[in-house]
């Protein structure tokens, strides 16, 4: 069985002071905390069993928030990453909660936005199941700034490079990954790097180096957004905020998910509704419970 992590820990200072006393991950990307946005991804994507894994200071508010994850159907559990030691380190910490099972990695500030989305994840799901691991591409203006991957012709992987400075494509790594079995076991032989971290891309090149990894572009069609800095955050809120002003739409409600995937009842849908008073997001669940399927898609 797929299982799912998040990574929401690091100490966010290129926001501070927003983040002095708060995760990142817990500030509002419009209209809902940022973790809700990952949540959602793996959700799409089918995954039932996540583990959130923030600092020892901010995990008790995830855990206020999300609790064991009943009212969604899922179940949630929590770790402590003690410091920010590098994003592989989250496949170490959740070693014994994945069980060898195939997993899907998400960074707790990224997030993702498009039709046929759930089509890709789930995709990519059954590919690990079958021993592959998958990246995400996604064009950028900067790609020195990110993970990069390189491919050829036919889509296959010839390098992925950490903020090269000379990049070999302009597509970026996303932080999304999915990995087989073995992810846990190959994060324990990554080393860390001369900046002091057990490296995601290290990790992607030993996949590379066995001939199991692939990248799937995410093209037009498709938004991912990261939110580390502050006018990233503000531009994530801006799109946020377009989507559901133009689209009347929320863009990844978790209970809408949960709903749809039929993993909660409508009953329990407006309970969690219910719950959110009267905010906008607790109507827009409203709005969901009173839809219909039709062709095996929500119209309300
Ligand atoms: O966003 C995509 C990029 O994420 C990829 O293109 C890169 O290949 C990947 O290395 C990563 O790059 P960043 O420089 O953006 O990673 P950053 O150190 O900012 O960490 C990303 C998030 O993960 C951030 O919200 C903090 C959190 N984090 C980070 C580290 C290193 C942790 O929770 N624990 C950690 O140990």
């Amino acid at each position: 069985m797929m299982k799912g992590i998040i990574l929401a820990g690091g100490s966010g200072t290129r926001l501070y002071p927003l983040t002095l006393v708060t995760s990142k991950q817990l500030l509002p990307v419009y209209d809902k905390p940022m973790i809700f946005y990952p949540l959602s991804t793996l959700m799409l994507a089918g995954v039932r069993e996540i583990l959130v894994i923030s600092t020892p200071r901010d995990l008790p508010g995830f855990r206020r928030l999300l609790g064991g994850g009943e009212r969604l159907g899922i179940k949630l559990e929590y770790a402590e990453q003690p410091a920010p030691e590098g994003l592989a380190q989250a496949l170490v910490i959740g070693e014994k909660f994945l069980g060898g099972e195939p997993c899907a990695l998400a960074l707790g500030d990224n997030i993702f936005y498009g039709a046929g989305l759930g089509r890709l994840l789930t995709a990519a799901a059954e590919d690990a199941e079958r021993g592959l691991a998958t990246i995400f591409g996604y064009y950028v203006d900067r790609p020195s700034d990110f993970g990069v991957v390189e491919f050829d012709d036919n889509g296959n992987v010839v390098s992925v490079e950490e903020k090269p400075a000379q990049p070999k494509s302009n597509y970026c790594v996303t932080g999304l990954y999915f990995y087989d079995g073995r992810a846990s076991s190959f994060a324990k032989q990554v080393m860390p790097s001369p900046r002091g971290e057990l490296e995601i891309t290290d990790l992607n090149k030993m996949y590379l180096d066995c001939g199991d990894l692939r990248v799937r572009l995410l093209g037009r069609g498709f938004t991912w957004l990261d939110t580390g800095t502050v006018d990233s955050l503000r531009n994530a809120s801006n799109f946020i905020r377009d989507m559901s002003f133009f689209q009347k739409t929320v863009v990844s409600a978790p209970e809408e998910i949960a709903y749809v995937k039929g993993w909660i009842t409508k009953k329990k849908l407006l309970e969690n509704a219910e719950a959110y008073g009267k905010s906008p997001y607790g109507e827009h669940l409203r709005k969901v419970a009173g839809g219909r399927f039709l062709e095996g898609k929500l119209f309300y």
